[in-house]
């Protein structure tokens, strides 16, 4: 929903994010259901309507402007938006027969009936029109709400990687601002957008932070916080951890091959956990189908965190989690100047496909941002 000029984001939408608070729903009112009255229809947008390369973005003036359906839904003006790796990997196709499920759980819909398709999951905007059960956001509130000190091109870089790494550092790494001092974190791939985030989250509670990334992103990542920083590309992995002492938590938004070393690098029995944001999930269910690829999640991490649990250390998989109140944290410590967005470039709403490729090349420092108004 990010690369539309607005979006309708209600309470339990998780594909589209942005700062704003879950509302207590009520029943949906039978005849109204939003305060405002039928305006313009269409509005420019970039959409697809195959999954493909680069080419498959196609710029319209004519997308219909989303409509509120429910009552605690609320339609928003986007403002900017930024781009994460899975918008790219969605562009191809990734994720796509969960998606579908969740869009359409019956399966009343037929096979490529979510076309045209507008990818994108974070924007920052403003509220335009909301349903009538919605109290907590009013037309006119910067969505919402936004941290005070941040344009919407900074508030745009930061919902979707601040939950992904809130999800993963506190709701299963159990980690925050009561326990984390002195506490000794690795981040692998601490140069991207979710990496540059959990740097700061971590610095703002107190715990020590090894930063692993690209030699050219050392500088970025210490002026971020980070105590120590290792170069990844320098030379055996392994060989640079073994001289530092063990770590209480990792987090690794890298995948592959690190699963096979990172986790030698905890503190046995003492509760340290290794948590990856890197999981065939949604690609299971693409090769398995929804039954056979869930269940086959199911065994892998199943097994895996057996495995572990017996070595002496936690193994998890944590996953973007939507959440208004995680925001308002998240916003908080923004305004108190503890967290800054980084952003590498912003692009224009008409270079929608320079964007895509440059998060698509890869070696992201910080995130990639696209001005809409
Ligand atoms: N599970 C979820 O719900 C969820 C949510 C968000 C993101 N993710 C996943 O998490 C990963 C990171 O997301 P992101 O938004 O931070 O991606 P990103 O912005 O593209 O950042 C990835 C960073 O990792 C660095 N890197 C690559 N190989 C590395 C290595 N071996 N060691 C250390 N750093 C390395 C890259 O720079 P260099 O290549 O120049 O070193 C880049 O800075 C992606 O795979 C994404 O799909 C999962």
């Amino acid at each position: 929903m990010g690369f539309l000029k607005t979006c309708v984001l209600r309470r339990n939408a998780c594909t589209a994010v942005c700062f704003w608070r879950r509302q207590v729903v009520q029943k949906p009112s039978v005849r109204k259901i939003s305060t405002t009255s039928p305006r313009s229809t269409v509005m420019p947008a970039w959409v697809i309507d195959k999954y493909g390369s680069n080419e498959v973005l196609r710029f319209t003036q004519n997308m219909m402007i989303p409509m509120i359906h429910y009552p605690n839904e609320v339609i928003i003006k986007v403002h900017a938006a930024s781009i994460n790796p899975i918008d790219v990997n969605m562009r191809s196709g990734y994720g796509a027969t969960a998606l579908n499920m969740k869009r359409d759980p019956l399966h009343i819909k037929i096979k490529g009936e979510e076309f045209p398709l507008t990818l994108g999951r974070d924007v920052s905007g403003v509220v335009m029109e909301c349903g009538l059960d919605v109290r907590y956001f009013k037309p006119g509130d910067e969505v919402s709400h936004k941290p005070k000190s941040l344009t919407h091109a900074q508030a745009a870089s930061l919902p979707y990687v601040a939950l992904t790494a809130w999800s993963a550092i506190n709701k299963i790494g159990g980690l925050n601002d009561k326990n984390c001092t002195g506490k000794r974190v690795l981040i692998l791939g601490a140069s991207g957008g979710v990496g540059t985030f959990a740097i700061q989250v971590m610095k703002a509670w107190d715990a020590h932070v090894t930063a692993v990334c690209s030699q050219d992103a050392s500088e970025l990542v210490r002026k971020l916080g980070a105590d120590d920083v290792i170069d990844y590309k320098s030379g055996n992995m392994e060989e640079q951890l073994k001289y530092l002492k063990p770590f209480d938590f990792i987090l690794d938004s890298v995948g592959g091959s690190t699963e096979t070393w990172a986790l030698n690098f905890l503190k046995k029995w003492s509760g340290a956990t290794y948590v990856t944001l890197v999981t065939p999930f949604l690609l299971n269910m693409d090769r398995l189908g929804i039954a056979d690829g869930m269940l086959q999640t199911g065994v892998t991490v199943g097994s895996k965190t057996l495995k572990h649990f017996w070595q002496g250390v936690h193994y998890r998989w944590a996953f973007f989690m939507a959440s208004g109140p995680y925001l308002d944290d998240i916003a908080e410590l923004v305004d108190a100047g503890k967290i800054q967005p980084v952003i590498e470039k912003t692009f224009p709403f008409s270079k929608v496909p320079e964007a895509f490729l440059k998060v698509e090349r890869g070696h992201a420092r910080g995130k990639t941002v696209v001005s809409v108004v």
